[in-house]
């Protein structure tokens, strides 16, 4: 592992804002495996704590704004927990995609998602997005199902066999973050 690399920084970030949401256990699900790796800085990021106004509707100057971008300024990459809402993104996510642009820019990402059929439409959408905001998404997708990798649809308990792609994806996120940083 070059020095280079031990720096890089990740956010692993929380697509849904919804009352009640299981995002936060797939999130540090994967900050777990993320940290027992021990090859870069992982960190869980909170869409709803920016309190992000939606789009056009604020002054501009709402501080949660300006800590939004600052946060993904500081980041070298992302892993997105991608939760399906109507066969697509949040828009909680969708507005916080929107609400930075240079931030995300020569950056790379994973995507996690989950979802009665995997989240793969949602997953699906989100590559769009994500190659208009010039965020290079890698190819390994670990993807979860309501029904097998969730008791009652609320209490997280993905099967063994995730973890080996959860890994592949951390892989891919980390080389890539890593090329990228030398373009900015
Ligand atoms: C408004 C809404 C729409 C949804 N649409 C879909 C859908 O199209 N496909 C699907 O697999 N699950 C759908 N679901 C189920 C969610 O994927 C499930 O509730 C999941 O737990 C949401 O993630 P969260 O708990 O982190 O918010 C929907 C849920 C909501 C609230």
């Amino acid at each position: 592992m070059t020095n280079e690399n031990k720096e890089l920084k990740i956010g692993i970030i929380l697509g849904s804002t919804r009352q009640g949401r299981v995002s936060p256990q797939v999130g540090e699900y994967i900050k777990q495996i993320a940290d027992e790796r021990g090859d870069a800085a992982y960190e869980i990021v909170d869409i709803a704590e920016y309190k992000l106004p939606f789009l056009g509707e604020g002054t501009g100057e709402e501080p949660g704004l300006a800590t939004w971008n600052a946060k993904l300024d500081s980041l070298d990459g992302f892993v997105f927990i991608v939760q399906e809402y109507n066969h697509s993104i949040t828009g909680a996510l969708k507005n916080a995609l929107d609400s930075a642009r240079e931030a995300w820019n020569n950056k790379a990402a994973g995507i996690v998602s989950y979802g009665s059929t995997g989240g793969a439409r949602a997953a699906e959408h989100l590559r769009g997005i994500l190659g208009e905001l010039l965020v290079a998404d890698v190819r390994v997708h670990p993807t979860f199902s309501l029904f097998t990798d969730f008791e009652n649809f609320s209490v997280f308990k993905p099967a063994d066999l995730h973890k080996d792609n959860v890994n592949a994806m951390l892989d891919q996120v980390k080389a890539w973050s890593g090329a990228l940083k030398t373009l900015r």
